[in-house]
């Protein structure tokens, strides 16, 4: 892919006393008290700002926090946590500032964090008022939040049309090029896992890994919908009856090219959702009225770690069950640790994703871990994603 990267910047010396706007993507999860539960998007986004004060460069970043109203700050969409955990690991202490659009005091050797950039009006419509300004700020602007990469924002895509220099940061880079070789030309068999609550959001995804890949498993509210496609009773679980027949012609997409989507011999039922709730395990035909699918059985979970420790690559978005309950935990656990067992490369991203790699400590043993969810998706489903779009755009022009 033809795009300036940071790295070509730094080696032929251009960062020294420049102003460089990185926009990272540190939309971590929070707690109800405020407190960071998982901070890989916050370590990921270290590299970039580092290599940038280390090249003498004046550094500004800046993120999104959830989806804040623009133009209405509420304490909760601040990224005062972020600068603490940030300043914490780089050891060294993080300015936040606040209305930053007007201008940015900072010398070189300084790192300032602006706040949400969501809360800036005409961000999410991309207005070019407010992109043009952003690019005033700086010389050089680092785009890096792989994360928000297919969002077409004015933080992400139009400071990038703006600025007098544009390029990928090293996280935005590594990512497209480990998704991409990994499907480019994968060792077979390779099987992607896509799991979640619903079909609707994952159909595009659904449809074109069906024309790629040797094994798709499909796992949380997607597999009800694929069972009731399958003709089996899922009681009250999750599901969208209406996607059913968009399920069965994926069924039918797969079975013509002779590959498969493993539909569960057996699941774990429950009569309420709750993490005490007893758990029962039946066979997929026995599933009553009454009864919530929360988890696949431990017969389908063997089956499906089978077919990965069999598997070249490992594609993983999902996890199969409520894996937050401990009694629902049982099928993602064993795909997990499957997964880190197999020798194929194995490549995971979305948030509860990384959540339950971090539940089951198997980090090291995943070949990559996108610090993307959407972007992820995106990617997997072999579209442009605009952040390349204006950065290849840029490179040309
Ligand atoms: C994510 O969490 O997937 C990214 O930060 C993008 O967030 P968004 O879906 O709110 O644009």
């Amino acid at each position: 892919m033809n795009i300036l990267r940071l790295s070509d910047l730094i080696a032929a010396g251009k960062l020294k006393g420049q102003r460089v706007f990185i926009r990272a993507d540190l939309n971590v999860p929070l707690d109800d008290a405020g407190h960071i539960t998982e901070d890989t998007r916050i370590r990921a986004s270290l590299p970039a700002i580092r290599q940038c004060l280390e090249a003498g460069a004046a550094v500004m970043v800046t993120s999104h926090l959830g989806r804040p109203t623009e133009g209405e700050f509420k304490p909760e969409d601040s990224l005062a946590p972020v600068a603490a955990r940030m300043a914490e690991l780089l050891g060294r202490p993080v300015r936040l500032q606040a209305d930053w659009v007007d201008g940015v005091a900072i010398e070189p050797g300084e790192l300032v964090l602006l706040e949400n950039c969501r809360l800036n009006k005409g961000e999410k419509k991309n207005k070019p008022e407010l992109a043009q300004k952003m690019a005033q700020l700086c010389d050089v602007f680092v785009h890096d939040a792989f994360g928000t990469a297919h969002r077409a924002e004015a933080s992400t895509h139009g400071i990038a049309e703006y600025a007098k220099t544009a390029c990928a940061g090293p996280l935005l880079a590594a990512e497209i090029d480990a998704i991409s070789k990994a499907l480019a030309s994968p060792q077979r068999p390779l099987v992607a896992i896509v799991a979640g609550s619903k079909v609707s959001t994952k159909l595009t995804i659904l449809q074109s890994l069906a024309s790629k890949v040797d094994g798709l498993i499909v796992g949380g509210g997607i597999a009800n919908t694929f069972m009731l496609a399958a003709g089996l009773k899922i009681g009250k679980s999750l599901a969208e009856p209406d996607l059913v027949g968009d399920a069965r012609a994926v069924i039918e997409a797969m079975k013509a090219r002779g590959a498969a989507v493993p539909i569960p011999v057996d699941v774990v039922c429950a009569k309420t959702f709750a993490a005490d709730a007893p758990a029962t395990i039946k066979a997929a035909d026995e599933v009553q009225d009454d009864d919530l699918i929360l988890d696949i059985g431990p017969q389908t979970a063997a089956l499906l770690a089978e077919q990965l420790r069999l598997a070249g690559t490992i594609v993983w978005n999902g996890p199969v069950g409520v894996f937050e309950f401990d009694a629902f935990a049982h099928g993602t656990e064993t795909l997990a640790r499957a997964i880190a067992e197999s020798p194929a490369f194995s490549i995971a991203g979305g948030g509860d994703t990384l959540a339950a790699i971090a539940k089951y400590g198997i980090s090291e043993q995943v070949g990559y871990i996108s610090t993307g969810g959407g972007a992820f998706l995106e990617v997997l489903e072999g579209k442009t994603l605009p952040a390349f779009e204006i950065l290849q755009r840029r490179a040309a022009g």
